[in-house]
């Protein structure tokens, strides 16, 4: 590095979440986001080619937060052909440097205000029983959207995942009433 080059950004500098540019992917962050799921807790690691197809086939309802050149957060979505008034949330993830600020709600706000979501009524996830971060996010989401949030096992441990996986809870959050 010459004197002249300014030295990298520390790990703590504090992050400002006005700088994130939210977006939707495209299939050149599919690496990009197929890493920063690796690197989250609670989250399953799917293929690079799965994540290549939700940048692909699912792009339209699915959400990146760019920090310059870096995927610093993801929100992966889709509608299920089953059920067109509801946006089925599949992954959420922050870089830890960039959690507790409000970037994963600004990602979902993002996802809710886009032309073709703003029919949606219903939005539903599923979650561990031990993930807080995520229960809070979707509960926080309820209430921006003056709402409530009914739960019920979606997947279970025994009966759907041989008991190698927690079951998943489905929370289903609405009908959500715009601001
Ligand atoms: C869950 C996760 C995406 C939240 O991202 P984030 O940007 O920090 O979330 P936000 O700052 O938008 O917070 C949303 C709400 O959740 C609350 N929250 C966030 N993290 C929390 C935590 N660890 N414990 C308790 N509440 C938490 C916030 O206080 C906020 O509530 P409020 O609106 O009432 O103030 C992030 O913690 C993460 O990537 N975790 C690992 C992966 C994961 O568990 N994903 C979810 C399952 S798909």
């Amino acid at each position: 590095m010459s004197m002249f080059e300014q030295a990298p950004a520390r790990q703590d500098t504090p992050i400002n979440p006005h700088q994130f540019i939210i977006r939707q992917p495209t299939p050149d962050d599919g690496n990009a986001v197929h890493n920063l799921i690796h690197k989250s807790a609670f989250l399953d690691n799917n293929s690079l080619y799965c994540y290549l197809l939700l940048c692909t086939h699912f792009s339209t309802t699915s959400a990146v937060a760019m920090m310059g050149a870096k995927v610093a957060g993801v929100v992966t979505a889709y509608i299920p052909p089953q059920q067109p008034d509801t946006l089925f949330v599949w992954q959420v993830a922050v870089d830890a440097v960039a959690q507790g600020q409000g970037l994963a709600s600004k990602l979902l706000n993002d996802l809710l205000a886009r032309d073709n979501t703003r029919h949606l009524s219903f939005v539903e996830t599923t979650v561990t029983g031990n993930n807080t971060a995520s229960r809070a996010l979707f509960m926080s989401l309820a209430r921006r959207f003056n709402t409530s949030v009914s739960e019920s096992v979606m997947f279970d441990r025994e009966q759907h995942f041989l008991s190698l996986h927690d079951s998943e809870h489905k929370l289903r959050i609405g009908p959500l009433e715009r601001p």
